[in-house]
C-alpha cells in the first residue's frame, strides 16, 4: 500500500493537501494549498470569512471537486476513491447545526452508521454510544425532536452524528459558531476531553482566534485562498511570518500568550516547595490522616494526593494540634484544579475565582501533575518575550 517511493518507516499523514486549487468561473477561491495533517492531530483552519475554509473542508470529503491538485487520505488519492465510500470514512459537522428536524435525535445519529450499511440494531447501538460520549443519555434524549433541545444540546447531537460511524477523520466547520459563549466553552472542553480518549484526526474550522489557540495542536492561518502560516499556537505568536499573522494572533499583546499556551506547555512546578505557613507537626498529622504521597505545600494549605490522584486540600485553619487523624480526614476540602490540556488563561481564571494564587494541575484521570502559580505567570511572559526577540533576530538574519 502507499506510494511506491514511500519509505516504510515514514508515517503517512492522515490527510495531505497537494497544490490544491478551486475556481468558480474566473474566480480562484483556493489558490494552491499544501498541508499535511498527521494522525491524531487537531488542525485548526482559521481565517477571515470568505477566505476558502469551507471550500477546503468540502474538497477533503469531495463534496466539492478540486479544480487541480490533490487530496490524499492515508497516502491515497481521493480522486481514485468512490466519493460515497470516502465520505463514510469521514465524519462531518457542518456549519450551523444541520440536524434533520423531522427525525428524532436517535434517528439523526444512527442514520450515519445506517448509511454505512450497518444493520439497524447495531447502528442504534453505535448511535447510543456516540450520544453517551457527548453527554446525552439516550433514554432521555434519544426520543426527542431536535427542536426540543437547546442550541448546545443540538450541537452535541451534531458531534455525536459525526462520531457515530467511528470515522478516522472528522471535519468540523465552525461547529460551535452558533452557540452562546458559555455553552461554547463547555463544548470546547468536552471535545478536547473526548479527543484525549479517541485520538481522531480532526480538521476544525473557526474564525475565532481564541478557539483556534485552545483547540489546535497546530493552526493554519488562511488569507484569500492561501495559507499565510502553519504552526503551533506559540510559534505563531513568537514568530509570526508577516504582519497579517501578527495582527491576527495579536502578537503585540504580551497577555495574548495566556490564551494560546496550554497548561502542559507552561512551567508547571513539580518539585516540593518551601513550607511557609505549615509547621512540621501539621505535616506529620496530615500524613498520618491520609494514606498519601503528599508532595505539595502552598501558602496556607497542602495538596493531598491518594495514589497519585488529587484528593483535596487541608488548610492551616483546619488543623488543630492534638486532634487525631479522623479530625483531619473530615476536613479534607475540594481542591481547585486545571487540566493539562486547558489554557494558561483558564488556569489564571480559576486562580482569580478561587482567590488562591495557585492551582493544581491534573491530567484527564485526575492524576496530580504539579502546581502552577500566579507568580509563574510573570516568568511565562518574560520567557516568551525572550523567545520572541530571538525569533526576531533569526528572521533578521535570514
Ligand atoms: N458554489 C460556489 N459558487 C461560487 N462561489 C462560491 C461557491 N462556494 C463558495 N464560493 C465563494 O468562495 C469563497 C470562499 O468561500 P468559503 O470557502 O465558503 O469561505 P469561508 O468558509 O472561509 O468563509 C467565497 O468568496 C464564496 O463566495
Ligand atoms: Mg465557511
Amino acid at each position: 500500500m502507499g506510494l511506491p517511493n514511500e519509505s516504510k518507516d515514514r508515517p503517512v499523514s492522515a490527510i495531505s493537501l497537494r497544490g490544491l486549487r478551486k475556481s468558480y468561473g474566473d474566480t480562484e477561491v483556493v489558490k494552491g494549498v499544501d498541508l499535511d495533517v498527521p494522525r491524531g492531530e487537531i488542525l485548526v483552519l482559521i481565517g477571515p470569512s470568505g477566505c476558502g475554509k469551507t471550500t477546503i473542508l468540502r474538497m477533503i470529503n469531495r463534496l466539492v471537486e478540486p479544480s487541480s491538485g490533490a487530496v490524499l487520505i492515508d497516502g491515497e488519492d481521493t480522486m481514485a476513491m468512490d466519493p460515497v465510500l470516502l465520505r463514510r470514512r469521514i465524519g462531518y459537522v457542518i456549519q450551523g447545526i444541520g440536524l434533520f428536524p423531522h427525525m428524532k435525535v436517535l434517528e439523526n445519529v444512527s442514520m450515519v452508521p445506517r448509511l454505512k450499511g450497518v444493520p439497524k440494531q447495531e447502528a442504534l447501538e453505535f448511535a447510543q454510544r456516540a450520544l453517551v460520549l457527548v453527554g446525552l443519555p439516550v433514554v432521555e434524549y434519544g426520543p426527542k425532536w431536535p427542536r426540543q433541545l437547546s442550541g448546545g444540546q443540538q450541537q452535541r447531537v451534531g458531534v455525536a452524528r459525526a462520531l457515530a460511524g467511528d470515522p478516522e477523520i472528522i471535519l468540523m466547520d465552525e461547529p460551535f459558531g452558533a452557540l452562546d459563549p458559555v455553552s461554547r466553552v463547555g463544548l470546547q472542553d468536552e471535545l478536547l476531553d473526548l479527543q484525549g480518549k479517541l485520538g481522531k484526526t480532526i480538521v476544525f474550522v473557526t474564525h475565532d482566534i481564541h478557539e483556534a489557540m485552545k483547540m489546535g495542536n497546530r493552526i493554519a492561518i488562511m488569507r484569500e485562498g492561501v495559507l499565510a502560516q502553519v504552526g503551533k499556537p506559540l510559534s505563531l505568536l513568537s514568530a509570526p511570518a508577516d504582519d497579517f499573522v501578527s495582527g491576527f494572533v495579536g502578537a503585540g499583546n504580551p497577555l495574548a500568550m495566556f490564551s494560546f499556551m496550554k497548561v502542559m506547555e507552561a512551567p508547571v512546578r513539580t518539585e516540593d516547595l518551601p513550607l511557609v505557613d505549615i509547621g512540621d507537626d501539621m505535616l506529620k498529622a496530615v500524613r498520618s490522616a491520609h494514606d498519601t504521597t503528599l508532595r505539595f505545600c502552598r501558602d496556607r494549605f497542602v495538596y493531598v494526593l491518594e495514589n497519585g490522584r488529587l484528593a483535596g486540600t487541608v488548610s492551616v485553619e483546619n488543623y488543630r494540634e492534638g486532634e487525631g487523624p479522623e479530625y483531619l480526614r473530615d476536613r479534607l476540602q475540594p481542591a481547585t484544579s486545571v487540566r493539562t490540556t486547558r489554557t494558561v488563561q483558564e488556569a489564571l481564571g480559576s486562580m482569580i475565582s478561587s482567590g488562591i494564587a495557585n492551582v493544581a494541575v491534573v491530567d484527564e484521570a485526575n492524576r496530580f501533575k504539579g502546581v502552577i502559580s500566579f507568580g509563574d505567570m510573570y516568568d511565562i511572559v518574560q520567557q516568551q518575550k525572550e523567545k520572541s526577540s530571538e525569533a526576531d533576530e533569526n528572521l533578521a538574519l535570514r
